[in-house]
């Protein structure tokens, strides 16, 4: 299983930051947004993951990354000329995808809690697999409309007037059939390939499953300013609630065994000393 984060968008609901600075380098309280996302992935254990970002910010998602071997990861990267869509990911990263199955994340997706929906995704795909999450501003989304018995049956991005109120999260579980699924859309009235129209296909085929992700999982938007802000405060709390980090690739890298205690150790050295640090350095000590 392969993984891509897209971490595009032209940002423009964050002007004036956005002249100068992506979206997903923005502090989450104590650490860039997309941090979040890729520890998505590593916690489902994906391990060769690509972001796809502007000509502008790759290079600084290179600076923080590298090539990700020091946490056991790889990763690369590619360019989106302009903001096509987030379908165009596929085709992007099609040489990287290969024959695998992959999964997508946006950049500024985060989620929280008992992640079991996308473990089991990533066991039993067998087409398309996405989830569906209740909100209050379906019209915001794409939104995914179930039958009596559970069954998806239809799908829309950003309606109007929303069918139901399950939005669909920028997660997505798919075989390999997504590129080119994805090589042969169509852009939309907006001009984008949309990944709404994606999941349409495998709806089609009777090859989509949607999840719905129950209560106790935060799913949160970092779309506007009041949105981030929410974000930090609700990880601020947590984290100093219990004194334990979300999102934290190097601590995830460790657990999860993709690097052992002496790579682990090196990390840590080459971290300028930082309350990041002496966290990391307390993971190492077993204090939790
Ligand atoms: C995109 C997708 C939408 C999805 C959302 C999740 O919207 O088009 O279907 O529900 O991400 O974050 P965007 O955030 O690009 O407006």
């Amino acid at each position: 299983m392969k993984g891509i984060i897209l971490a595009g968008g032209s940002g423009t609901r964050m002007y004036p930051i956005s002249k100068v600075y992506s979206k997903q380098l923005t502090l989450i309280y104590d650490k860039p947004l997309i941090y979040y996302p890729l520890s998505i992935l590593m916690l489902g254990g994906i391990r060769e993951v690509m972001i796809i970002s502007n000509s502008e910010t790759i290079p600084l998602y290179k600076k923080l990354f590298e090539d990700g071997s020091h946490i056991g990861m790889n990763i690369s990267y590619a360019v989106q000329a302009a903001p096509n869509g987030i379908a165009e990911s596929f085709i992007i990263g099609d040489k990287f995808t290969g024959n695998d199955s992959v999964t997508l994340i946006l950049g500024d997706n985060i989620f929280y809690g008992k992640l079991d929906f996308f473990y089991n995704a990533l066991k039993n795909n067998d087409g398309a697999t996405i989830f569906g999450y209740r909100v209050t501003d379906p019209e915001r989304y794409g939104i995914v409309e179930f039958d009596e018995t559970g069954k998806a049956i239809s799908l829309e991005e950003k309606p109007k007037m929303p069918k139901s109120n399950y939005a669909i999260p920028g997660l997505y579980v798919y075989n390999n059939e997504v590129v080119s699924i994805s090589k042969n859309l169509k852009p939309s009235e907006r001009g984008e390939l949309e990944i709404t129209d994606v999941n349409k296909e495998y709806l089609n085929k009777g090859k989509l499953q949607v999840v719905k992700i129950g209560r106790g999982v935060a799913w949160l938007d970092t779309g506007n300013p009041q949105s981030l802000l929410q974000a930090s405060n609700f990880f601020g709390v947590i984290e100093d609630r219990q004194g334990l980090k979300v999102a934290c690739p190097e601590e995830i890298a460790y657990h999860n065994k993709f690097i052992d205690r002496a790579d682990f150790e090196r990390v840590i050295k080459n971290m300028p000393d930082s309350l990041y640090r002496n966290y990391l350095e307390r993971v190492l000590n077993d204090e939790f």
